[in-house]
């Protein structure tokens, strides 16, 4: 059996990294790696730390891309790749403009496309934007669906995906979080970092507040409240911000503009895996409208403030570890306060939950492709 791997963003490759691992391992398995390139620092940090060295590299990012720009040559560029390689298998991971392309490639190819984290929904096609509608032009594309939970399984079914293309394997973030919370040099490398980039963070009794940001339907001005509330939040003399900044742009500018020089946040550079686990780690509280730091914070028992209107982890929201805080500033402020100035309500959603997966999830997906794969011979 031979599987082509396709991914090209950070998210993506720390939730296929796993996946790569399991299908390398695997002596029965003929595996290749391609990545797009959507992304390039941000994936080859992530490369480096799981020590992937693809096949293919389309390279495609530039600066201010745009969706058509991605999605014609994600399409024409994993197309190339799957008449060379003529896998069995393709598979996809999630929800980004990479995903949706390389499926529809495998589509006109007529090779098969395993999607992994399917069934996520808000049920509103612009929010998030565009991953809402990526992931379920993805569904009508795939023939197998790799549910990450019962919940996500359950709307795959309710969109009339027949039941025996669902599979529940859970979360593959997770089997990286644990691997990578594993690593004995996570800490001594958050400490290199810290070190170069904010040697106030190394010895502090402060409570550490970490955010990350970066959602396109959030660019402009829900960017800029967001980051006035964590102007607010600043002045406590009893926290420090730790934000390392997505390389987008458009991201940079704002949260330049509202928090460059405040002496007590702390503005990084996107961290590598192993320093950021240790981050997630270290932190007191989360603000973030990231879809894997949700899960990941779950799996940690980090509690979060979503800074979205609305959000397909509702595990996460049920568990309790995650709280809906909109896009308001000085509401995400308050909400903060609450959480830092209550402990009964600290200590309620600082509560670990395995609701997205016991680490486990590669293995699942690599024995349910190569069952498939054989009945589908045998016939
Ligand atoms: C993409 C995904 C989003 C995912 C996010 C994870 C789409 C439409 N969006 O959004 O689903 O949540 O990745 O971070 O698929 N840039 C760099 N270096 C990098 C990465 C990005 O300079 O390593 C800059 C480039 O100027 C690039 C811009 O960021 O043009 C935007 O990147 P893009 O992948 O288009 O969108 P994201 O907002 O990162
Ligand atoms: N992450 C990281 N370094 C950072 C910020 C995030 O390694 O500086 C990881 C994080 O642990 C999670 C993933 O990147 O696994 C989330 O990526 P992102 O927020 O860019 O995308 P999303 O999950 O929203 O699609």
């Amino acid at each position: 059996m031979k599987v082509l791997t396709v991914f090209g963003t950070r998210p993506e490759a720390i939730k296929m990294a796993p996946l790569v691992q399991a299908l390398a391992a695997d002596p029965s398995v003929r595996h290749v790696t391609c990545v797009t390139g959507q992304h390039r620092q941000m994936l080859d940090q992530v490369l480096g730390v799981f020590a992937i060295r693809p096949e293919h590299d389309l390279d495609l990012m530039k600066c201010g891309q745009d969706l058509a720009y991605l999605t014609t040559a994600v399409l024409d560029g994993v197309g190339r790749v799957l008449q060379l390689e003529r896998p069995d298998w393709l598979v996809v991971q999630g929800d980004t403009t990479t995903a949706f392309a390389a499926a529809l490639a495998g589509f006109y190819r007529h090779v098969p496309v395993a999607h992994v984290e399917a069934g996520l929904r808000t049920h509103n096609p612009m929010s998030p934007w565009p991953e809402e509608m990526n992931r379920r032009l993805v569904a009508s594309l795939a023939s197998l669906h790799c549910a990450p939970t019962q919940l996500a399984a359950d709307n795959l079914s309710r969109e009339a995906i027949p039941t025996d293309r669902i599979v529940v394997t859970g979360n593959t973030v997770i089997d990286a979080l644990r691997w990578t919370a594993a690593q004995p040099e996570a800490d001594a490398a958050l400490a290199a970092l810290l070190t170069r980039h904010a040697p106030a963070l190394l010895h502090t009794d402060q409570r550490l507040l970490l955010v990350t940001l970066h959602r396109r339907e959030n660019l402009g001005e829900r960017l800029r409240s967001i980051c006035e509330g964590l102007r607010l939040l600043a002045r406590r003399d009893d926290l420090r911000i730790a934000f390392p900044v997505h390389l987008n742009p458009q991201v940079r500018a704002v949260v330049d503009a509202v928090l460059l020089d405040i002496p007590t946040v702390h503005l990084l550079p996107p961290l590598a895996y192993l320093p950021f686990v240790a981050l997630m780690r270290r932190c007191a509280l989360i603000v973030t409208d990231s879809g894997g730091i949700q899960e990941e914070a779950a799996g940690l028992g980090k509690p979060v403030l979503v800074a979205r209107d609305a959000t397909e982890r509702q595990e996460a929201i049920d568990a309790g570890t995650a709280e809906l805080a909109g896009t308001d500033g000085p509401h995400i402020a308050r909400r903060c306060a609450r959480l830092l100035d209550d402990p009964v309500a600290y200590a309620r959603m600082a509560q670990a939950t395995d609701a997205f997966g016991d680490g486990r999830a590669a293995p699942r997906i690599v024995a349910e492709l190569k069952a498939r794969w054989a009945r589908a011979r045998s016939e």
